[in-house]
């Protein structure tokens, strides 16, 4: 077990089926993000042809960051690195600035020596669609994600798995709630322009990979990491399927676990 910095408390519960959770409680976003990045980075230099499984949204854009950096310093090279995304909505063209497909480009992609040949993220062609996941389902099962980093909703959804998604799913098209909806209003000038269906990794899927890292800040996801962490697991609270899995990391700032 690696030595928890300073700056983060650290809480390891050992799971009946041999497994570790580590909780660790960090002062707030900068450090979720750097002690994330601490494990991605110690990834990539362990095995620098890893597989990464990568989330979108708000919060690991401060641990793309910090990779950029890691980058730019010349500690890590993501040549030989694979990635994997989680989700893409459908409904928006892949050059719609608030596709995820733009996201991943924007916020790291474009900034590292990634391969393109080696990104991947879910097609949103509804044309080819069904082909399509199931080609994303085959790539998957071929490549075993090494760490797979994974925010919150404020339901409790991971990926795009809403409350009520079957544990056994392998990646599939979805409806977002409307709860979803209005959380990603802000990327959007109009609830009206927020797609309203989505492809996703299901947790099945996610749950192959060797390693999860789940990253949440602030108060508005306390309530989620509550019930994740000490309530029923349960397929109505999306992310405590996840203390299931045998090597999880759950890093939080005190907003978000200040109900725990
Ligand atoms: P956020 O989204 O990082 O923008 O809060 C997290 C999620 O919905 O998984």
């Amino acid at each position: 077990m690696k030595l928890v910095d300073v700056y983060c408390f650290c809480v390891n519960e050992k799971k009946s089926k041999g497994g570790i959770m580590e909780l660790i409680i960090c002062k707030n976003y900068e450090e979720v993000s750097q002690k994330a990045s601490e494990i991605l980075i110690e990834q990539l230099i362990r095995k620098p042809n890893s597989i990464l499984g990568l989330a979108t949204g708000s919060t690991p854009v401060g641990l793309y960051n910090k990779l950029i950096e890691a980058y730019k310093r010349g500690q890590v090279s993501f040549k030989n690195v694979i990635t994997f995304n989680l989700d893409e909505y459908l409904e928006l063209d892949r050059r719609h600035p608030e596709s995820y497909f733009s996201f991943m480009h924007k916020n790291l992609f474009n900034h590292i020596d990634i391969n393109e040949d080696n990104i991947h993220l879910p097609s949103n062609n509804i044309k080819t669609l069904e082909g399509d996941i199931k080609t994303y389902n085959d790539l998957l099962k071929l490549h075993q994600v090494d760490v797979q980093v994974l925010g919150i909703g404020s339901n409790g959804h991971i990926g795009f798995n809403e409350p009520g998604s079957p544990f056994e799913n392998e990646t599939f098209a979805t409806k977002l709630t409307e709860q979803t909806r209005n959380d990603n209003l802000r990327f959007f000038n109009h609830i009206d322009e927020v797609p309203r269906s989505a492809v996703t990794m299901g947790i099945g899927t996610i749950m192959r990979s060797k390693k999860i890292v789940l990253i949440a800040t602030g108060l508005n996801k306390a309530d989620a990491i509550f019930k994740m962490l000490k309530g029923p697991i349960t397929t109505a609270l999306p992310a405590s399927a996840l203390r299931n899995h045998p090597n999880l990391a759950v890093i939080v700032d005190e907003l978000a676990a200040k109900n725990l």
